[in-house]
């Protein structure tokens, strides 16, 4: 059974696979509707079901639309109207009910060690939709979107900014298992985690810290981004958006890049904060594309799942 919970948990080579499996169903469904069913596939006839603890726009609908367009079906709970996590019933009797449901389960959940109690539990495939330690699903978009623009990501030079968060851990993840340079530009308090840096320095990560923003922006072919805060973070907010002021993407900081440099973001974004909305909405950004990209990306990853 195969799970889709980190980016280094997976080989690269299979990485590899998902991300042109990725591109190739772009390419065949662009000419279909919403709802048609591409072509063949292991999720034909089986059932998604999607469990989030937490909101979500992108995920939800690139994951459902991905689950029709490969002929099978979806069933969406919010953690609120579940007995789980209330005393009402544990994981393990959960996870036997969910295993005997569904075919595959997407989970975003506020706790990581939540994802992997259920991967161990259940007997069916599980996706990681986003937990407080990572976003692998996210990445996959974001290298898809990087090549189709800019060729292969491998070697190319990359910069996270802003918060060191769930989403930066998979950045660091991705840039190992597809073999980016990737410069970190955070503030001090805000790394990413250290277990994911200490993984990538033990498996030839080309990872570079920078607490100086145009630094670590300087030459680079992308840059990457995020909320200054997630959902879920505990802490002084306010705080924690003063010491980042200077990491916001605008058009100043975007001249240290390269000239030809394109610009993403997971979104939702907070306009005016991590990111003007001169950039977001500018030429260099790839962001909406980046988004729809989610849905081939989920096809590819169901697919995988699904495959033996
Ligand atoms: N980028 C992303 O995962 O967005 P949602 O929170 O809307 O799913
Ligand atoms: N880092 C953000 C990503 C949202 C898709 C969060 O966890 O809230």
């Amino acid at each position: 059974m195969k799970h889709f919970l980190d980016l280094s948990m997976i080989s690269k080579s299979d990485l590899q696979n998902i991300l042109s499996e990725a591109k190739r169903r772009k390419l065949k469904q662009s000419k279909l509707g919403k709802v048609i069913i591409s072509e063949q596939s292991h999720a034909k006839d089986k059932l998604l079901l999607m469990v989030f603890e937490k909101p979500s726009t992108r995920t939800r609908l690139s994951f459902d639309i991905a689950m029709r367009q490969l002929g099978g079906g979806t069933i969406v709970m919010n953690s609120n109207d579940m007995h789980l996590g209330k005393g009402n019933e544990s994981v393990e009797d959960t996870a036997k009910v969910i295993s005997s449901f569904s075919d595959i389960v997407m989970f975003r959940t506020f706790k990581h060690q939540t994802l992997l109690d259920l991967s161990k539990l259940l007997t069916v495939p599980l996706i990681n939709g986003l937990t407080n330690l990572s976003h692998p699903c996210q990445l996959l978009s974001d290298v898809m979107t990087f090549e189709e623009k800019k060729g292969s990501i491998k070697g190319a030079k990359v910069a996270w900014v802003g918060d060191g968060n769930n989403v930066a851990n998979s950045a660091v993840e991705a840039a190992v298992q597809f073999e980016f340079n990737l410069n970190i530009c955070v503030p001090k308090k805000h790394l990413p985690s250290k277990k994911v840096l200490d993984w990538a320095e033990n498996n030839n990560g080309k990872i570079d810290i920078f607490h100086d923003p145009k630094k670590g922006i300087k030459g680079v072919d992308c840059i990457m981004s995020d909320k200054w805060v997630s959902m879920g973070d505990k802490g002084d907010t306010k705080k924690k958006k003063k010491s980042l002021r200077s990491f916001q993407i605008n058009d100043k900081l975007m001249t240290f890049a390269k000239k030809d440099a394109i610009y993403l973001h997971v979104l939702p974004a907070a306009r005016e904060e991590e990111v003007t909305s001169s950039v977001i909405d500018g030429k260099q950004s790839l962001v909406w594309v980046q988004a729809e990209n989610r849905l081939h990306g989920q096809k590819a990853i169901i697919d995988w799942c699904l495959s033996n």
